[in-house]
């Protein structure tokens, strides 16, 4: 990876965090040309189904149509822009625009207009609502509004192996809860705040409790990085924990425990100062209500906790104090490999 600051334990400089231009720079070069988690496979699993959400600050609609092939689409209307479905999930054998009632196939095909053969020339044909690339990692759909992006497989690199080898497989796992949380702080304050554990100590007390944070590891790989925590108690069928991040703003974590599990953390940058984060849990059938509450309410606690110390940061970064922070290269280099990432997408051309 090529970087200015590779070798330096400098960050990049905090005006990033804050400012509306840099914001806007990322919304280019990081946010349409990126893999982008949206989903589940569940969401979408009859013929019919669909689910909306957004991409960047573009509204897309996912829907599995007649044939149970599954389409992801710009969700805005070729008649005068309107958002075609408003936000939510159902099952519907068209997309009627709540607008003027323009009516649209799951695969995006315009269908119907009304009075459309009053119109002299007016050829349905001509119009359709945009699909987007959609490609699948087990259950986890993603979408890239760049039409030449390498496929999603590439992107993933050494993910798939690393969440097979903790034995978890991902087609059995069903969704028990998702929680939304609202944070004041930039998306980049919130990805960084998961990729090192040296705030484990201080800040998580539950977490430290768990996880052996003497034998914690770190791995950096091109795109993706990974965590590895070993159970303080005899884990059980999953023997260890891995919280690993996927570029720009997908992780996936297995805690160790008596049951396969998986949580997720999609990152939504909403505007420089603002991030939502969907954390979502799927367990595998045989998982004990025990079990299930107590991986959620561990998640959810550590969570509680970080939200803190992000808005925290993002208060010191807007103050101006310091142009730039210091990375502590020995626990915090997955840090600079996410940092590295940054600078390598905006000075792209
Ligand atoms: S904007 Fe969709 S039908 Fe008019
Ligand atoms: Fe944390």
């Amino acid at each position: 990876m090529s970087s200015a600051y590779a070798s330096t334990p400098q960050t990049v400089p905090f005006s990033w965090y804050c400012d509306a231009d840099a914001f806007e720079r990322e919304r280019e070069a990081v946010f349409a040309r990126s893999w982008l988690y949206v989903g589940t496979t569940a969401q979408a699993a009859e013929p019919g189904d669909y689910f909306t959400t957004s991409v960047g600050d573009v509204p897309v609609i996912v829907t599995r149509d007649e044939a149970g092939e599954l389409h992801a689409l710009r969700n805005v209307c070729a008649h005068r822009g309107a958002q075609v479905v408003p936000d939510g999930c159902g099952t519907a054998t068209f997309l009627r625009c709540h607008y003027h009632a323009w009516s649209y196939g799951l695969d995006g095909a315009l269908r119907s207009a009304p009075r459309w053969r009053d119109e002299d020339g007016f050829r349905k044909q001509d119009f359709r609502m945009r699909p987007l690339r959609l490609e699948r990692y087990g259950p986890f759909l993603f979408v890239n509004l760049d039409p030449d992006a390498a496929p999603l497989l590439e992107h993933l690199e050494e993910l798939p192996a690393l969440i097979a080898d903790t034995g978890v497989d991902l087609d059995a796992l069903r969704l028990t809860e998702t929680r939304e949380y609202r944070l004041e702080a930039n998306w980049k304050v919130v990805v960084e705040n998961f990729l090192e554990c040296y705030h484990c100590p201080t800040a998580h007390p539950s977490f430290a409790d768990a996880i052996d944070l003497n034998t914690y590891r770190i791995e950096t790989f091109d795109r993706t990085s990974t965590q590895v925590g070993e159970p303080v108690a005899t884990a059980g069928k999953v023997r260890y924990g891995r919280y690993s991040y996927l570029w720009p703003t997908f992780m996936i974590n297995v805690y160790p425990g008596g049951a396969a599990n998986i949580s997720t953390n999609r990152i939504v940058p909403l505007d420089e100062h603002h991030t939502l984060a969907v954390y979502e849990f799927f367990f595998e059938d045989g998982a004990t209500p025990d079990f299930i509450a107590g991986v959620t309410d561990l998640i959810h606690q550590v969570m509680v906790e970080d939200i803190g110390l992000c808005e925290s940061v993002q208060r010191g970064m807007r103050s101006r104090t310091f142009e730039r922070g210091h990375l502590m290269l020995k626990h915090e280099h997955a840090i600079k490999h996410f940092q590295s990432l940054v600078e390598e997408a905006v000075a792209a051309p």
